[in-house]
């Protein structure tokens, strides 16, 4: 796994022990919200970070878990995901939305999202599908750097708008900046 941030401190892992109660949400979203000192912090709404999700392991394999209002604090209100990308592939996103929320998993192979709010910029590599990344109002975001076959699942907090959308960097720019 190969995670741009390391897991934040006191970060106990992502398994839940057999038999444990599930932790109440605040205790949850407060675990998963925990971020790297070392961070560069994107996103002047709500800032990016990664979260580790919930994962069942076991010989059969593993079992990745997001629930809605839980893993992420927002309701999940559209899923849909990229996939038939290659390594010659053209960059996707290439946009900003001004209030959707989304979660981003590669939840096979692996690619990487430039994040920019205008101020700060970054770049997380997404290669396992036990963590995703969260992307609140108002980034800019590039996803490129596909590996083959790999598949991007999107959990959007959002029915589809365009008008939610900056597909003009500039115009992106300009409501940036004039954000206090
Ligand atoms: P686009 O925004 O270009 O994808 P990317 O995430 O790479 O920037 O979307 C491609 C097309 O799919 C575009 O015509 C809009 C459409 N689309 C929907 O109709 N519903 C959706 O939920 C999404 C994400 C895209």
């Amino acid at each position: 796994m190969e995670l741009t941030e390391p897991p934040a401190p006191g970060f106990r892992g992502p398994h839940r022990p057999r038999g444990r109660a599930r932790p109440e949400r605040s205790a949850a979203i407060a675990e998963n919200t925990a971020e790297s000192a070392h961070a560069v912090r994107v996103g002047r709404i709500k800032p990016c970070r990664l979260i580790r999700l919930e994962q069942h392991i076991d010989p059969r394999g593993s079992l990745s878990v997001v629930e809605s209002e839980m893993t992420v604090d927002f309701a999940i209100k559209r899923v849909y995901y990229m996939h038939g990308q290659s390594e010659s592939s053209p960059p996707r996103g290439l946009h900003g939305h001004r209030t959707l929320e989304q979660l981003v998993i590669a939840v096979h192979g692996g690619f990487s999202i430039s994040l920019d709010d205008g101020f700060q910029s970054t770049t997380y590599r997404l290669e396992e599908p036990g963590a995703g990344l969260y992307i609140g109002p108002m980034v800019w975001r590039v996803l490129k750097d596909f590996a083959p076959d790999s598949v991007a699942l999107v959990l959007a907090s959002r029915h589809y708008e365009e008008s939610d959308y900056y597909r003009d960097y500039d115009t992106f720019l300009r409501d940036a900046w004039s954000l206090t």
